[in-house]
């Protein structure tokens, strides 16, 4: 089968080169060549092997020989006119657009089915991990019941760089930016938005029902600072930035946000640019999805799984999707109960004895005038109320507010 790409970036150079290095393989589990006949792309690549660019989106969608097109070129515009027009003309489209995905994936899904062709997106989350394809295939005869995620690797390769080697934050960004992690603006990524919209893609197809990534609560790394990396590492634990989804009898809880995990809870492990997705099913119990979330080959690798389904299934459109979202379907996740570290500014002494609560300090003059406390369970909302008043909690500066998962 031919196939078109959209974005020579570093996923579709990454097609490109696995479609060329394992051409043998692919058309052993195909049972036909896959070849790249046009790559669409503003740019010019004069050194790249492949001769087949065009600036000019019609040479693909007119191309009748192209039977599935990669779309790899990121954001809404004009990746979304150009997906629902492939899918309009009967091409089958797969890719490692998240953004898209969450926003308009109800709506493309929508268009593939009608137009018996697939839309697929195992590279939207989880960089190389397969997760997309065992939430509606292996897990199907699962309820599932929760999704906790590490869906980022920019974020997780500067917090290990925070926790392992010290490093600041900016200096960690850097190091992402160069391997070729982050985003092209990586507020994205450290703001939380990509784990947002991944998180939000997740519970959408775990849950049957679309999540809308916009009304997921969601808060980044920018607040943490290596002084809480090293509170936590005073109670055994670490930071990780989380996707998290819960279903309930009445709709599904999700939130993006730091939270500290014990040492020995099976994501506080995962380190670097790697990934892990704990699911949890009813017959199954836990299940945990573990690879490299980000880079070049390993996405290129799960835009590429997606091709050879659609070569196999030749003439058929893959089944998958959710339905369209409902008001009140997303609750509350401030009404969630945790336990929640606290860095204060001040002296601990009104904390002494204070049942239910644990009260940890750093040693060295730079840290005289602060300290931590590690709060009994409570929900998000009760906590606010207890920051605010004053007589509760004391009058303290909050230097920075976590949330602990133990699950
Ligand atoms: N910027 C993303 C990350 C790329 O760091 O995980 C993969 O989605």
């Amino acid at each position: 089968m031919k196939i078109g790409i959209m974005g020579f970036g570093v996923v579709g150079g990454g097609v490109g080169e696995l479609v060329a290095t394992n051409a043998e393989s692919i058309k052993r589990r195909c049972g036909e060549d896959v070849t790249i006949a046009k790559i669409l792309d503003l740019r010019d690549f004069p050194d790249s092997p492949y001769k087949c660019f065009t600036k000019d989106f019609n040479d693909i969608l007119n191309d009748e020989e192209i039977g599935v097109v990669a779309e790899v070129m990121g954001g809404i515009n004009p990746a979304y006119q150009f997906t629902k027009q492939l899918l309009m003309s009967g091409k089958s489209v797969v890719t490692s657009n998240k953004e898209l995905v969450a926003k308009h994936g109800t709506e493309l899904l929508k268009i593939a089915a009608e137009n018996n062709v697939s839309y697929l997106f195992e590279a939207s989350v989880g960089g190389g991990i397969p997760i997309i394809r065992p939430l509606y295939t292996s897990l199907a005869a699962n309820e599932l019941t929760d999704i906790y995620g590490i869906l980022n690797g920019t974020t997780n390769y500067i917090l290990t760089q925070m926790i392992k080697e010290g490093a600041t934050f900016e200096d960690a960004l850097k190091g992402a930016q160069q391997k070729g992690y982050a985003e092209k603006d990586p507020t994205a990524d450290i703001e939380g938005h990509d784990t947002c919209r991944k998180t939000a893609i997740l519970a959408s197809l775990a849950f049957g029902t679309y999540v809308d990534s916009e009304e997921v609560p969601c808060e980044g790394i920018t607040k943490i600072t290596l002084e809480d990396v090293k509170y936590a590492a005073k109670f055994g634990s670490v930071i990780k930035l989380l996707g998290i989804t819960s279903r309930a009898e009445n709709g599904v809880y999700a939130m993006v946000c730091p939270a500290i995990l014990p040492g020995e809870h099976p994501l506080a492990g995962i380190d670097d640019v790697f990934n892990g997705i704990m699911v949890r099913g009813d017959g199954l119990g836990d299940v945990m999805f573990y690879g490299r979330g980000a880079g070049a080959l390993p996405t290129a690798s799960a835009v590429l799984s997606d091709i050879v389904d659609v070569v196999k299934h030749k003439g058929a459109g893959i089944s998958l999707g959710w339905e369209p979202g409902k008001d009140g379907y997303l609750l509350d996740a401030e009404t969630l109960p945790a336990r929640f570290y606290l860095r204060l500014k001040g002296s601990a002494d009104s904390f002494a004895g204070k049942p239910g609560y644990s009260v940890y300090t750093l040693d060295g003059e730079k840290y005289a005038g602060e300290f931590a406390v590690v709060t009994p369970e409570v929900t998000g909302q009760r906590l606010c109320e207890m920051i605010a008043d004053k007589n509760e909690l004391g009058s303290y500066d909050i230097l920075g507010k976590i949330r602990l998962v133990a699950e």
